[in-house]
């Protein structure tokens, strides 16, 4: 079994970043699965001085999370030409850790205007040591189209442009 992660940057309820994430879980072949990380929210604000032998339960429970993923899925929007601080502070709190370099991350961008988000997280995420799949990373116009993840995995166009990339992310996993 291949077990992914997703994480989205908007913390909104009805947010078109988690509705992609909810197409990916539909769109995924049988043996493999993409679970929700629900955690965003509640990790407290990184700081060095929390991050020795005994971090936080909820940053523990992370690490836990992504040391488990094959491969991580993040769909972000982007908020004042940058990344949103809730995902950012996620992203600190994995700096220092055994379990993110090398971790495989699929990157999926909403909204063709937001042309920001997607080179940078790329420069987090490869200064982190992650292995971003940019043959897997795609940029679909979703934001305004109000549909869900079933809308979206049923579309004519975005449904299998997210089954491509999906493919090419679980092949570049695989192929390790
Ligand atoms: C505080 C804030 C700042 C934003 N800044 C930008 C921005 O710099 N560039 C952009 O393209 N969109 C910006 N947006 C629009 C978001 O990208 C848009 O709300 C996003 O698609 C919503 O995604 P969601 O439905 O997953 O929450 C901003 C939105 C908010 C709330």
């Amino acid at each position: 079994m291949t077990k992914l992660l997703a994480v989205s940057g908007s913390l909104r309820a009805v947010s078109v970043n988690k509705a992609v994430l909810e197409a990916c879980q539909k769109l995924v072949p049988s043996g493999v699965s993409v679970s929700m990380y629900e955690g965003l929210a509640g990790l407290p604000p990184f700081n060095p001085d929390l991050d020795g032998p005994k971090p936080p339960q909820k940053i523990l429970s992370l690490r836990k999370a992504i040391g488990t993923a094959d491969g991580l899925i993040i769909s972000s929007p982007e908020y004042a030409h940058g990344i949103p601080g809730s995902l950012k502070n996620m992203l600190d709190w994995l700096v220092s850790s055994v379990e993110f370099p090398e971790k495989p991350v699929f990157l999926i961008n909403t909204s063709p205007h937001s042309e920001r988000i997607t080179p940078l997280l790329m420069e987090v995420l490869m200064t982190m040591s992650a292995r971003v799949v940019s043959n897997a990373s795609l940029t679909l116009p979703l934001k305004g189209k109000k549909l869900d993840g079933e809308g979206i995995a049923k579309h004519a166009e975005f449904g299998p442009a997210l089954t491509a990339s999906l493919t090419n992310f679980i092949d570049a996993i695989n192929a390790v």
